[in-house]
């Protein structure tokens, strides 16, 4: 598909900021995946984004989407304002919103921020002329994560209805969980939350249990989720090889997965506590598509704002 008729394809996308996929419609995140998909059919040459600039307001560290959020901006032909909380003036008590207007002020279109609190982000929304794109706010959404999964779940299981999808493990400080349930309903798929009570919150309202083993013959994907410990109060569960005994995807329980079903992990790991190396490495596993997705994800959500705001 030529650029301008891509353009004017995402005209149809009416949001300003990215703030969570709470927010979007079914068709608003098919729309994305299919932009992502023509995008990355356009040649190297396609630079529909030059002359703008994205500030990667990272506050928390990042591999996976900082980074793609790099190379997508870069793809697309625009400038990167990169950013480190230590070295700024956040470390001598600059608050968020003076940061935020400060760069802006030198020019800046995007802003993709990520911080421990939620909520952030729709703050920042409030106070800047940029489009806000959430990157990870605290345990509430991480909107492009689940974008990528989305499209991770359709390029290989072929469709993106009608599929059963089993959380599992952290629920409780996932914001991955959170953007991706809200997500995957949206579009007609069963979401279970599989996890120990302590770590399966009730607010969701969405169906949970406590038989992993079960879950994992009864799913299409099987998304883990990175034990957070850095977000943890002590006593929510007794032991790292207790958790691992029974929520673990252990060698033993990759032979319980249906035939075709796929292993996701939106990174980074905890090799041997949620995921095993055979687990994370297996033909099973899409992690590193996943990955290359976020490229894809990234550059359509970069677009589709920019048109929006133009
Ligand atoms: N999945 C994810 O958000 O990874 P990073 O923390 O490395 O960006």
């Amino acid at each position: 598909m030529a650029l301008e008729a891509l353009r004017t394809r995402c005209r149809a996308w009416k949001h300003r900021h990215l703030l969570g996929t709470r927010e979007l419609s079914a068709d608003d995140l098919l729309l994305v995946l299919s932009v992502a998909e023509d995008l990355a059919a356009l040649g190297e040459e396609a630079a529909p984004l030059r002359g703008r600039r994205l500030f990667t307001f990272f506050v928390e560290p990042s591999t996976r989407t900082k980074t793609s959020f790099v190379l997508a901006a870069r793809r697309l032909g625009a400038e990167v304002i990169d950013f480190s909380p230590s070295s700024s003036s956040l470390a001598k008590g600059e608050s968020l919103k003076d940061t935020a207007r400060t760069i802006e002020s030198m020019g800046v279109h995007f802003t993709a921020i990520r911080h421990g609190a939620s909520g952030a982000p729709h703050f920042l929304s409030r106070l800047v002329r940029s489009s806000v794109v959430n990157a990870g706010d605290g345990a509430h959404e991480h909107p492009t994560q689940a974008l990528l999964d989305l499209l991770t779940i359709r390029q290989r299981l072929g469709r993106l209805s009608g599929l059963r999808v089993a959380l599992v493990g952290d629920i409780a400080h996932s914001r991955v969980a959170r953007s991706n349930l809200w997500a995957l309903r949206k579009l007609g798929n069963e979401v279970t939350l599989v996890g120990p009570p302590t770590l399966v919150p009730r607010d969701l309202d969405a169906p949970a249990t406590h038989d992993f083993d079960r879950a994992l013959r009864e799913h299409d994907v099987v998304m883990m989720l990175r034990l957070q410990l850095e977000r943890q109060q002590a006593g929510l569960f007794p032991s790292i090889p207790e958790y691992v005994r029974f929520f673990g995807l252990t060698r033993e329980r990759l032979a319980l997965l249906r035939p075709g079903a796929i292993v996701m992990h939106p990174g980074p790991m905890n090799r041997g506590v949620e995921i095993c190396a055979e687990a994370a490495d297996s033909d099973r596993s899409v992690i590193l598509h996943q990955v290359a997705n976020g490229v894809r994800v990234r550059a359509a959500v970069l677009l589709l704002l920019s048109e929006a705001a133009s």
